[in-house]
């Protein structure tokens, strides 16, 4: 078998960190199409705005029915979506692009909705059904990326695992309330 060389060498790597340094952690040598990964992180982005604001209004709504539990639920909720908000705006300036954070098409970018439901149930069960969208969108973002962006796929990688956290968190309240 013949045999391959394992890394580019010393030499040319040192030559190629020495171009474009102006482009910070995106080197030459990153696999991906950066203006469709900008595009796709700032969808991301909008899905997680968009979570938070419902998260939020469900948790002062939740409050006001006298449902403590389920009020502190939608809280801890909106709080890790406004985490996995700024870890994906974070990741958009490091790949050299601008997050959006532009109320104006908010929506239109978003893939969940924002559904304010009319009782407690019916909030749960919105929120689970915005948690199953981001599921699936997180999904396939992670088989796009691939091998082409690790550090962007991995930190999706966490964020799908809390989706997968919350929407857990949210069946099992229907279950208990009894829906
Ligand atoms: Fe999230
Ligand atoms: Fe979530």
């Amino acid at each position: 078998m013949k045999s391959r060389p394992f890394l580019t060498n010393i030499k040319t790597l040192r030559e190629r960190a020495r171009l474009h340094i102006e482009n910070g952690a995106v080197t030459s040598g990153y696999k991906a199409n950066q203006e469709t990964v900008i595009k796709l992180l700032n969808e991301a982005l909008a899905t997680e705005i968009v979570c938070v604001l419902r998260y939020k209004r469900h948790h002062f709504m939740a409050s006001g029915l006298n449902a403590q539990g389920v009020a502190q639920e939608f809280l801890q909720h909106a709080n890790e979506e406004q985490i996995h908000a700024d870890q994906i705006a974070r990741r958009i300036v490091q790949i050299g692009g601008e997050p959006n954070f532009s109320p104006e098409g908010l929506l239109t970018r978003s893939h969940s909705e924002y559904v304010e439901g009319m009782t407690l149930i019916g909030m749960i069960e919105e929120d689970l059904i915005a948690e199953r969208v981001a599921i699936d969108s997180y999904r396939e973002m992670i088989g796009y990326l691939a091998n082409d962006d690790s550090t962007t796929r991995r930190m999706l990688e966490e964020i799908l695992a809390m989706e997968e956290e919350h929407a857990e968190d949210l069946a099992s309240l229907l279950k208990e309330l009894g829906s």
